[in-house]
């Protein structure tokens, strides 16, 4: 039996100025980079759907005002492809985006700082985060990592997180977890953010993906500043520690956008997997070996 209800609201941060993409990140905000047809930003959107979400507040920057582009109806563009329902199809598919809140952060201090930048807009409700440049690629409604934190909570009424299995010799890129597992129940104990390979805990990463009690804005504003930034990884500890974190291992084929390899073999894993384009990709690909 389903007893608490999921959250309805989600913040996903894209104030960043995606330096790992220069130059196209001059122009091009890395969030609207495409997945195929769809910015990596509008898949986002459409996994947070899938998992109940109705309001979406965008952490942007300023300067980011191709975030804004993309949100704004266009009538003319919607007249010259009036005659071909497949295009019409896909610019509709931004308008049946959930509702888009635009919250803005000026200066770069952290995750935990750009998720404290939406705090009126959450308004007191239990939120999920979502960073759009760690790509996932569900190929079934369960694979969905975002429902299925959704499913956890239901379940539990506990904050939870994704968690992600990667070779040890890459965990210092990304917040580690400690955790203990009570008969399949995983329970978070530490968190460590990038640390060395001989200091990690394990090899269970967190990719971005994270359904928080409203609770979890109070540990942020209490976290200090580290080295100029405010580290979510600090008031998930607080969190564990004080009110409960659960676990959520997820299998889901999952990239990292931000890096111009990982975005590229998502591109290709999702066109393999695409019906219009995978076969010719498949021939393309053995004859480019
Ligand atoms: C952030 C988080 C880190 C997480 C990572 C996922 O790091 O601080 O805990 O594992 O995102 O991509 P960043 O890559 O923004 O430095």
């Amino acid at each position: 039996m389903s007893n608490f209800n999921s959250p309805e609201v989600a913040v996903i941060p894209a104030a960043g100025k995606g330096t790992r993409f220069l130059p196209s990140t001059k122009a091009t905000p890395k969030e609207l980079h495409p997945l195929l047809s769809k910015p990596l930003l509008h898949h986002s959107m459409e996994e947070l759907k899938e998992a109940g979400v109705k309001e979406i507040i965008l952490v942007n920057h300023p300067e980011k005002k191709g975030l804004n582009k993309y949100f704004e109806p266009h009538d003319e563009l919607k007249s010259v492809v009036s005659s071909k329902p497949e295009l019409l199809e896909a610019l509709d598919s931004v308008e049946a985006l959930p509702k888009m809140t635009m919250v803005y952060q000026n200066e770069q201090k952290g995750l935990a700082h750009a998720i404290s930048c939406a705090t009126e807009a959450i308004n007191g409700r239990n939120f999920f985060v979502l960073l759009p440049d760690e790509i996932f690629i569900p190929q079934t409604l369960n694979e969905n990592p975002s429902k299925a934190l959704a499913e956890s909570y239901k379940e539990s009424g506990t904050s939870v997180i994704s968690l992600l299995e990667v070779p040890k010799d890459q965990v210092s890129s990304y917040g580690v977890a400690k955790f203990e597992d009570n008969d399949g129940q995983i329970k978070i104990v530490d968190l460590v953010e990038k640390p060395k390979i001989e200091d990690a805990p394990s090899n269970l990463i967190l990719p971005g993906r994270y359904l928080f009690d409203n609770k979890i804005l109070d540990w942020i504003q209490k976290t200090p500043e580290r080295n100029g930034e405010v580290q979510l990884t600090d008031a998930m500890v607080s969190m564990s520690k004080e009110q409960g974190l659960n676990g959520l291992i997820t299998d889901c084929p999952r990239f990292d956008g931000g890096s111009v390899l990982g975005f590229l073999k998502a591109n290709i894993f999702a066109g393999l997997k695409d019906d219009k384009i995978s076969s010719d990709l498949r021939l393309f690909i053995e004859q480019a070996l």
